[in-house]
């Protein structure tokens, strides 16, 4: 995506049945919304195609399949971002993101944690992750800043989107509980320039903490 400008307007857009449900879209839309161009990368292609389309097409917006557990896909996000847009300024990925924003001497890698990145109230293994994501970007943020590339969390706990959808039928699950937006606004927080000053940092950790969390674990 390109450079965000500082003074941000924060949204929420109720209008959109996807943005309710899907934290992606939610942040696609917000980012796009403050004129950045965005590359969409995800194993739906359809669903990608479709929102890259709505949101005006190729000079705005495109869509590209990545799988992330293939490292050469992930790459190839980077270099279409660096292809079409002319850079990369904000993403949510470490490796191939500081192969390019080095040269650049500027950039602001993003990484979606978790509550469970800080707190052990998830399963083992999402836990485990979780808390390896985190380590990954504070050594990425001391590493990095010489190249004044920021690294930086986002660390919701719970978050209304599809991944609940199947829990939300048999526990107790808040009807309350935050949206994508919640998310998306965060992120475009510390993508832009009005976080110029934040390096290493979590945000929106304990987002969300409702009263029947507890009940799910
Ligand atoms: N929803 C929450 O309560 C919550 C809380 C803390 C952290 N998170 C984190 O937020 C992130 C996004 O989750 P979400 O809640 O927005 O879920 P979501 O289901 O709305 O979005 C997940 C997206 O990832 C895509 N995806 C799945 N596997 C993929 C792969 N191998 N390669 C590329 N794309 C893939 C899916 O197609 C989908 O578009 C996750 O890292 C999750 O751990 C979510």
């Amino acid at each position: 995506m390109g450079r965000l400008p500082s003074g941000l307007q924060i949204l929420e857009r109720n209008d959109c049945e996807l943005c309710r449900s899907q934290g992606n879209v939610a942040t696609v839309k917000t980012f796009e919304a403050h004129d950045a161009k965005v590359i969409i990368a995800d194993i739906q292609d359809a669903a990608g195609d479709l929102l890259a389309r709505e949101l005006g097409g190729p000079d705005t917006a495109r869509f590209i399949h990545c799988n992330v557990s293939h490292e050469e896909r992930v790459a190839a996000v980077v270099d279409l971002s660096v292809s079409a847009y002319g850079g990369l300024h904000a993403i949510t990925g470490v490796k191939h993101a500081a192969r390019v924003m080095k040269p650049m001497q500027t950039g602001c890698i993003i990484t979606t944690a978790s509550m469970a990145a800080h707190v052990a109230v998830s399963p083992t293994a999402y836990t485990t992750f979780k808390h390896a994501l985190l380590g990954l970007s504070r050594s990425a943020a001391l590493e990095l800043r010489d190249f004044n590339i920021r690294a930086k969390r986002v660390c919701p706990g719970m978050i209304r989107t599809s991944i609940w959808n199947e829990l939300a039928q048999t526990t107790s699950v808040s009807q309350d509980m935050a949206g994508p937006f919640c998310i998306a606004n965060a992120a475009l927080f510390l993508a832009s320039d009005d976080s110029s000053f934040v390096n290493s940092g979590d945000l929106a950790s304990m987002i969300s903490m409702i009263n029947g969390f507890l009940n799910l674990f």
